[in-house]
């Protein structure tokens, strides 16, 4: 069984018991991940949206201590590299990569990379036959209908913060183009700026469609059982 743990944010461990990968790895400054030890963090993969300092977060320390595979676009690879990874995989947009799991794929995300030259991305992972798409930190963009053609999507994580991201409106327009089953939204109330209602982003989405709305608080585990 696929298990989905929320740390806040837009952090989340995923797992199906023997292999594990985190995303965007923010534990120190996380309200959502307070307490945690990021050396205590082990698993296989550490997957970086781009390089904004509430998502590379503590990715070269885990990555450090659990011999972890760092996935990230070419540019934030190479500032890892920097910081002395040494195990990583690059990719970019649109490209798509086998792994042990299943597979990923780079998905674009409008937004800054926090890195000279990069671009922000998502991904999209196929994890053990569980479709999940990770939107990152991303405006609404229309191609993500492509991504809906390419990929079945039955979890999406998408942000709902708005001020850097899109806000539940706008998210709400994102899962009528993505059609996943389940909803999780993500960057909100973790700061000032970002103070969102999930429960009233619940209420609209599934008012407007078969998708559900999950909220997770952090520390809160999911099942992803796609039957259900
Ligand atoms: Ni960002
Ligand atoms: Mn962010």
């Amino acid at each position: 069984m696929v298990k989905l743990l929320y740390l806040g944010h837009s952090c989340f461990i995923l797992s199906n018991g023997k292999e594990s990968l985190i995303l965007d790895p923010h534990i120190n400054g996380n309200p959502g991940a307070k307490g945690l030890d990021p050396q205590k963090i082990a698993v296989d993969y550490v997957l970086v949206s781009h390089a904004h300092a509430d998502h590379l977060g503590d990715a070269v320390e885990i990555c450090e201590h659990s011999d972890a595979i760092l996935v990230s676009t070419f540019e934030v690879g190479n500032l890892c590299r920097s910081k002395g990874v040494s195990k990583i995989h690059t990719g970019h947009i649109g490209g798509r990569v086998n792994f042990p799991f299943g597979y990923l794929r780079f998905t674009p995300a409008l937004h800054g990379a926090g890195v000279a030259g990069g671009l922000a991305c998502g991904f999209y992972l196929n994890f053990y036959n569980t479709g999940i798409y990770f939107a990152g930190d991303t405006a609404l963009f229309s191609d993500m209908k492509l991504l809906a053609q390419l990929e079945d999507i039955d979890f999406a994580l998408l942000p709902i913060g708005d001020n850097f991201t899109m806000g539940p409106a706008d998210a709400a327009i994102a899962v009528d183009m993505l059609r996943p089953k389940v909803v999780i939204p993500m960057h909100y109330n973790t700061f000032e700026l970002i103070q969102q209602d999930p429960l009233q982003f619940k209420n609209h989405v599934e008012a407007q469609g078969s998708s559900r709305v999950e909220i997770m608080d952090p520390g809160d585990e999911l099942e992803l059982d796609i039957k259900k």
